[in-house]
């Protein structure tokens, strides 16, 4: 198929560009041209790169037709966080592609009820971000199954990588909780530690699209969580990453009021967006749909990402 990809040079794409080309797909990236992918993969060269900025175009009314121009035979949209993106773009495809593919996130569920959270149960978004890709997600699928829209809505957990900090084990993002974990500095956790992440590898995310792709007729309206086997709590997390470097993780407890107090405000609200969301996703129904099997456990997916921090110097595990 043509494909275009609608921001492929970023986390995903670098995974999900060379898999795209090397099944065989021609492959069309729009970005604005600016970030390179994270490892360089020969793939590149077969490339189409075509330089648009989504949100100049959109103000002028002109995306949809520009990506049409493109005649892609599926879209892949990994930069939509608008409904009103959404439906314009959604317009202009209409009866013109075969596939729809877009990039949602698994905080189109807000706090879950039952664990592991299943793609079916209910929608309780928070924040701006949640909200906005969970009501892109009830138009897609309200525009799937009345208008026959060919749309697929994929949910990533928290995206790892070699080549970009993790989510850590506070629930932030600072690489130095890594360091302070292999050095057996004194780490605190908020509450008791027992709240959940759940990250996913960005090469497991790009075998589900690839495999949304090839199990269409499975895939057409419907959506599916793209996270590891298991979600992590804060505090087994932090365990495992000490016994990474040999040691036994020392960790203390504050309750969130006091805990907030110890941290950069920055990384608070990044912590505070993970506990209140806490997620713990199912992957049944991507693994029946749509043969997804991830490679990674989240604790293999962080290891590779924060060895690749520590070969770059990024962080510094010697006390
Ligand atoms: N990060 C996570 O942990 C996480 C978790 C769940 C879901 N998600 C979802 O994942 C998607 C993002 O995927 P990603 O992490 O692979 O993306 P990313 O690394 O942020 O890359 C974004 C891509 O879009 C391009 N881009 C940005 N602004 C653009 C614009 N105005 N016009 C055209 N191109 C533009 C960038 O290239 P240029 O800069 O060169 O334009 C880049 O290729 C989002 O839908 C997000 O909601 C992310």
């Amino acid at each position: 198929m043509r494909i275009v990809i609608i921001g492929g040079n970023g986390h995903v794409g670098t995974y999900l560009v060379p898999r795209l080309v090397t099944a065989g797909h021609e492959v069309i990236n729009v970005s604005r041209g600016r970030r390179k992918p994270y490892s360089p993969h020969a793939a590149w060269e077969q490339v189409e790169h075509v330089v648009i900025d989504r949100q100049k175009e959109e103000t002028a009314g002109s995306f949809g037709k520009k990506i049409m121009g493109l005649k892609p035979d599926a879209v892949i949209d990994m930069i939509c966080f608008t409904l009103s993106s959404a439906s314009s773009l959604v317009d202009a495809l209409r009866g013109k592609v075969e596939h729809y593919l877009f990039c949602g996130t698994i905080w189109v569920h807000g706090h879950s009820e039952c664990v592991p959270t299943t793609e079916d149960q209910p929608r309780q978004p928070f924040g701006e971000y949640g909200i906005q890709k969970a009501a892109i997600e009830d138009y897609l699928l309200k525009e799937a199954r009345l208008e026959g829209f060919p749309a697929t809505i994929l949910h990533p957990g928290h995206i790892v990588g070699p080549g970009w900090a993790p989510l850590n084990p506070a629930g932030h993002f600072y690489p130095g909780v890594f360091a302070q974990l292999a050095r057996g500095v004194a780490l605190t956790l908020p509450n008791l530690g027992l709240e959940t992440v759940h990250h996913v590898h960005a090469d497991d995310v790009a075998q589900a699209f690839v495999k949304a792709l090839t199990h269409r007729s499975l895939a057409l309206g419907e959506s599916f969580h793209v996270v590891s086997p298991q979600a992590l709590t804060l505090r087994g997390y932090a365990e495992a990453v000490a016994l990474w470097f040999g040691r036994k993780a020392d960790l203390r407890f504050l309750p969130w009021e006091e805990w907030r107090k110890t941290v950069p405000k920055e990384d608070v609200e990044y912590t505070w967006d993970h506990i209140t969301h806490s997620p713990n996703m199912s992957i049944t129904k991507a693994r029946k749909l749509l043969d997804y099997q991830p490679r990674y456990s989240s604790l293999e997916a962080v290891y590779e990402s924060v060895n690749r921090l520590v070969e770059n110097g990024e962080i510094e595990i010697r006390s």
